[in-house]
């Protein structure tokens, strides 16, 4: 107990409280690789893909591909190494707190929001376009007004709000069921994107990637930084550590496999979208279906846009499933209020929180426009990135021995490679939004100091007293046996 904001959790402390948890224990790493495989191939690969070849990196988006890939990749064996090692469904925001201290694991759980929940607004809205284009496709037009945000000339984006509650509410009903939805939504995705490649590879004009660089290197980082957001999600896994059978084992295959097969999918697909069509045709909301229509391969177009829809809709289930499971983390141990980590007594999973997060998903996707929250979600994630990173070095020093199933090679260098990569990622990003990252930063930081500070459970007593005043300590958040 003490009063610093760098106070830390010990991980035995972390263990012991994994192993007290209500949540069920019922996924294996086929359940792992498909959970990251549904975070992570959505939005980025089906829609963004387009803008960023059309307005950023041209062909070479093949190479920003890389390059994102790279540091996902590294992000990815920092991640494996503490889920391995710490397999609490905190994730990042856990190894911060055992590794760099109270405030760092808050700092990071309060990136973890844009990462996750305002990420999850922005592929709703995603949902929604492909949506009603999948509509229009049938005949039926839906009005403006109930398709688009007040910023974006419309009332509210109704299919966005629909779908994001939709989903909160599966996400209720249960792990092993979300998952198995999971799975089959899995299988769609993957088959329209194999689809993709091996009949646009038959179509591609080389023509089509000259000029490789029209936006030259800088076009290249830009492009990086934007589709980075394409790889999100791997990390998702880690937040089901504590529903995991054999979380040693099978967090590290979750996380690399996810992330290594998607890699090798963008890749390719990035290839055959650039060689079907001109870049500049791209700057379109489903760059992937429509450069299909454009080979003259109609027939085709209609059932990569469904499975786009397939493959977005999981994104959501899995980015929502995974706020959740921060938010009872961080609840739990006292930093946000205890009614975050209350667990169904039948359904086993928290359900106050996740109707919450479904709710504020909601309001955001219906009301603001994608490409406000789609960047922060970068940032944020890059940042939570980069502390990761930083408490692998950490607790390589200051816990030597602790066991570790699975060890990053060639530490510190590629722990220091990752920060560099995730770094130079977020210096590639428009100044806008530096500045709302900034906002959102200093607003966690009020919200530590007022709240969490005083509410954490590693607050010694007095001091939780002496807060009474502005603060009543009511219950306690209420201990897992
Ligand atoms: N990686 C996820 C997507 O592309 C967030 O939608």
């Amino acid at each position: 107990m003490n009063t610093s904001i760098w106070r830390k959790k010990p991980i035995d402390k972390l263990l012991a409280e994994k192993e007290a948890s209500k949540l069920r224990r019922s996924l294996g790493s086929v359940d792992l690789v498909a959970l990251g495989i549904g975070a992570i191939i959505g939005t980025g690969i089906f829609v963004l893909t387009g803008v960023a070849a059309a307005q950023y990196a041209g062909p070479a988006l093949i190479l920003s591909f890389v390059v994102s890939g790279i540091a996902a990749a590294l992000a990815a064996l920092t991640y494996a190494e503490l889920a391995a090692m710490i397999p609490v469904a905190g994730s990042a925001y856990t190894y911060a707190y055992a590794s760099l201290g109270e405030f760092a694991a808050w700092i990071v759980g309060w990136n973890i929001i844009l990462e996750y929940l305002v990420a999850a607004a922005a592929v709703a809205i995603g949902w929604s376009a492909y949506f009603g284009e999948l509509l229009h496709s049938i005949g039926i037009l839906l009005p403006a007004a109930l398709t688009r945000s007040p910023l974006a000339g419309g009332m509210i984006n109704l299919p966005a709000v629909l779908i994001a509650l939709l989903i909160a509410g599966l996400v209720t009903a249960g792990t092993r069921e979300s998952t198995t939805v999971n799975k089959v939504v899995v299988v769609v995705k993957l088959s329209v994107v194999l689809l993709f490649i091996i009949l646009g590879v038959r179509y591609v004009n080389p023509a089509n990637w000259h000029p490789f660089f029209p936006y030259g290197y800088a076009g290249i980082m830009h492009g990086a930084a934007i589709i980075f957001f394409a790889y999100i999600g791997f990390d998702a896994v880690a937040t089901a550590a504590e529903e995991t059978r054999r979380p040693q084992r099978d967090l590290p295959v979750g996380i690399i496999g996810s992330l290594a097969i998607c890699t090798v999918l963008y890749i390719a697909v990035t290839v055959v979208l650039t060689g079907l069509v001109p870049y500049t045709q791209l700057n379109v909301a489903s760059p992937v279906a429509t450069a299909l229509l454009k080979a003259g391969i109609t027939w085709a177009g209609g059932l990569v846009a469904v499975g786009a829809l397939a493959g977005i809709t999981s994104v959501l289930l899995v980015v929502i499933y995974a706020q959740t499971r921060v938010f009872y983390a961080m609840s739990r141990d006292g930093l946000l209020p205890p009614v975050l980590s209350r667990v169904h007594p039948r359904l086993k999973t928290p359900y106050v929180n996740t109707l919450l997060v479904g709710l504020t998903v909601a309001l955001l996707a219906g009301f603001i426009p994608i490409d406000i929250i789609a960047q922060l979600a970068n940032i944020g994630t890059l940042t939570a990135f980069i502390v990761v990173a930083i408490g692998v070095l950490v607790l390589r020093k200051t816990n030597p021995e602790a066991p570790r199933p699975f060890r990053v090679p060639l530490s510190p260098y590629l722990p220091l490679l990752s920060i560099a990569f995730s770094g130079y990622l977020i210096l590639s990003l428009p100044h806008l939004t530096w500045i709302r990252f900034a906002v959102w930063m200093a607003l966690g930081t009020v919200t530590y100091f007022l709240y969490s500070y005083w509410r954490s459970d590693l607050a010694p007593q007095g001091q939780r007293l002496k807060w009474r005043f502005f603060a009543p300590p009511a219950a306690k958040p209420r201990r897992i046996k």
